[in-house]
């Protein structure tokens, strides 16, 4: 069975980008793959974290995963650092990338232009990335379009250290879906949606208030034409609204478009979809939450299952570049 793997970190609210994007693959892909998914907590500290946040917010993610539909005797569901391999294949890939690739990265770019306090961890970032991944022999990550270059950079990695050292990794492939790949903020359309607070009215929690999800949907920048077409460039925010409709329904945006000749009842459908998509989420949020112990359960046995596939991975490594083992 091939395998899969992807993250998530705990940082702010899980927003339907990050579903429509990621997380809704991740439920389809556990049926038909060996499927791996994790909190990178590890990744989140890249950027200053209150402790108290962290902490809460790492557990809610879990139990959001867990209330999109991820299946713990489907998936194996854990958090990152409960798996100490990620952190030591981490370093071997910082001394497997170089400096002039990790400084490429159009994310460190953008994160650290704006950051009061830019880390080193922001900057070794890809190297942890590549090493979550890397270590499970993941043929396949599903990820928003975001993620393109950080795995292009992973797969780099892999063929590097393989011709250096001989066959170990998989080289993965990226699975980036054709709708929903860059949900773009609702109110500024030419930016994508982000958990940072900036704009609330322009991202949809997946937690938001059914009723509040579906106006931020009807209060949708467009623009002052009124041909519903879907041209993300010339048209950015009905080409989103397209594209939500469209990863909401499984249907294809450019094909949508022709069912519609203006806004309104467009941005109505769309508000409808998502509300159907969040509804059952958020119903399964509320048992959930409710029960901490069986998350951690879930984690602890995840964390395990995780382990057992990442440790002789790891020693393989170790052997491979010649680290004396005892
Ligand atoms: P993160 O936590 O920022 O986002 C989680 C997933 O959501 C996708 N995503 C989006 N998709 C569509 N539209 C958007 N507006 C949008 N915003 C976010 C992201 O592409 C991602 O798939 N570096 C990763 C976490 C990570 C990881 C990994 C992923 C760490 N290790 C190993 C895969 C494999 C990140 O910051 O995702």
């Amino acid at each position: 069975m091939p395998r899969v793997l992807s993250g998530i970190k705990p940082t702010g609210k899980v927003h339907l980008g990050n579903l429509l994007g990621a997380l809704q693959h991740w439920v389809a892909d556990q049926y038909e793959n060996d499927s791996l998914y994790c909190v990178v907590d590890l990744h989140a500290l890249t950027v200053p974290q209150d402790p108290a946040t962290l902490h809460e917010t790492t557990l809610q993610l879990a139990q959001i995963l867990l209330a999109i539909g991820i299946d713990p005797e489907q998936s194996t569901l854990f958090i990152q650092s409960h798996v100490h391999e990620h952190i030591e294949l981490a370093w071997v890939m910082e001394c497997t990338a170089s400096f002039g690739e990790l400084r490429r990265m159009t994310q460190f770019k953008d994160k650290s232009e704006t950051a009061d306090f830019v880390s080193g961890g922001l900057f070794t970032y890809p190297a942890l990335m590549a090493a979550d991944i890397l270590i499970y022999d993941a043929d396949k990550v599903p990820v928003g379009d975001d993620q393109r270059q950080h795995l292009e950079l992973t797969r780099d990695l892999a063929i590097r250290f393989n011709s250096r050292y001989g066959e170990t990794f998989v080289v993965p492939e990226a699975a980036i879906p054709k709708a929903g790949a860059r949900v773009m903020d609702l109110q500024q359309p030419t930016s994508k949606m982000s958990k940072s607070d900036d704009s609330p009215q322009g991202t949809i929690d997946l937690l938001d208030d059914l009723g509040v999800a579906a106006r931020k949907i009807k209060r949708a920048v467009t623009d002052t034409e009124t041909e519903v077409r879907f041209d993300p460039v010339a048209k950015p925010g009905v080409s989103n609204l397209l594209s939500i409709l469209g990863a909401c329904t499984g249907q294809n945006p450019e094909d949508l478009a022709s069912n519609y000749t203006q806004y309104g009842p467009l941005k109505a459908d769309a508000a409808d979809a998502v509300v159907e998509v969040l509804r059952p989420i958020q119903k399964r949020y509320a048992e959930l939450s409710a029960d901490q112990p069986g998350t951690l359960a879930i984690l602890g046995q995840g964390a395990g299952k995780a382990r057992a596939m990442a440790a002789p991975k790891l020693r393989l490594v170790k052997e491979r570049i010649g680290l004396l083992g005892i």
